[in-house]
């Protein structure tokens, strides 16, 4: 049974992946923990993630600070992340979610403060077929979910970690959402994803926030989830090139 659930997954993660969404834009900056992802770095970027590349190759100017080590030090950290449950792939059913589980480990060395960006009307389906097409439909609509809660204080915090996992080459909509109805003007934003190939795929362009963007962190989702020393490696290895981590 188990097989023929992995065969499942692998059929479904083939069609996105052939679909035209499997990217690794030309103009991501952000990190690649898994050295598996240079190959799709070749690939071309999908129609639907076109406005993100886009961002993400005006990242490339002033608005990335790649070496800006200690800048952040002594500032309040907030830890945003969008993650699901349920069944998922590579991973099957899961009780944590893979971005959840690598927002833990950012607000661990940081000292960051972590918040789950959760729709308020929350109808996304456990079922990882369903919650492909659910997605998708989502997307299609360019839909805005409200969000379940707001962040207390929000203007206290300098910068802010914002997760995701990378859905169709794009961000999940509730994260739009939430970045949307913030205002980041003066604040710092470092992106990280999970993914299972893909990469950021230009997610991480999000300078029309006016923020400050700094190099994000793109990691496979199994490895989140299965593999917490690897991920936890990975993750302290970009936030000390950030000059971000706590002693
Ligand atoms: C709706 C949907 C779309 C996905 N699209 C992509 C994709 O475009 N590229 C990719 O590499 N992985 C894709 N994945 C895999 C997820 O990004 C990956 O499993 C992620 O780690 C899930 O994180 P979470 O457990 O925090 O929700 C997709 C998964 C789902 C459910």
């Amino acid at each position: 049974m188990k097989r023929i659930n992995n065969i499942f997954f692998a059929l479904i993660f083939a069609a996105f992946m052939t679909s035209g969404i499997a990217c690794a834009a030309e103009g991501d900056k952000g990190k690649s923990a898994d050295s598996g992802i240079k190959a799709e770095q070749q690939a071309k970027p999908a129609a639907s993630v076109k406005k993100d590349v886009k961002n993400s190759a005006k990242d490339k100017g002033n608005n990335v600070k790649n070496n800006a080590a200690k800048e952040e030090k002594g500032k309040k950290i907030l830890v945003a992340y969008f993650s699901r449950t349920g069944e998922q792939y590579g991973v099957g059913v899961i009780s944590k979610g893979n971005t959840e589980i690598a927002a833990e480990i950012i607000a661990a060395k940081t000292g960051g403060t972590l918040f789950e960006i959760k729709p308020k009307d929350d109808k996304y389906p456990k079922a990882y077929k369903d919650l492909i097409k659910y997605a998708k439909d989502e997307m299609k609509d360019n839909a805005r979910p409200e969000l379940s809660a707001d962040v207390k204080n929000f203007a206290d915090y300098d910068t802010v970690f914002i997760g995701y996992p990378v859905w169709w080459g794009d961000k999940p909509m509730p994260v739009y959402t939430f970045i949307e109805k913030h205002d980041f003007k003066g604040k710092t934003i470092i992106p990280f994803a999970t993914h299972e190939g893909s990469g950021f795929c230009g997610t991480q362009g999000m300078s029309k926030t006016g923020a400050t963007v700094r190099e994000g962190l793109g990691i496979y989702g199994h490895v989140a989830q299965n593999d917490r020393e690897k991920a936890e490696k990975q993750v302290v290895g970009w936030l000390t090139e950030l000059g971000i981590i706590k002693k």
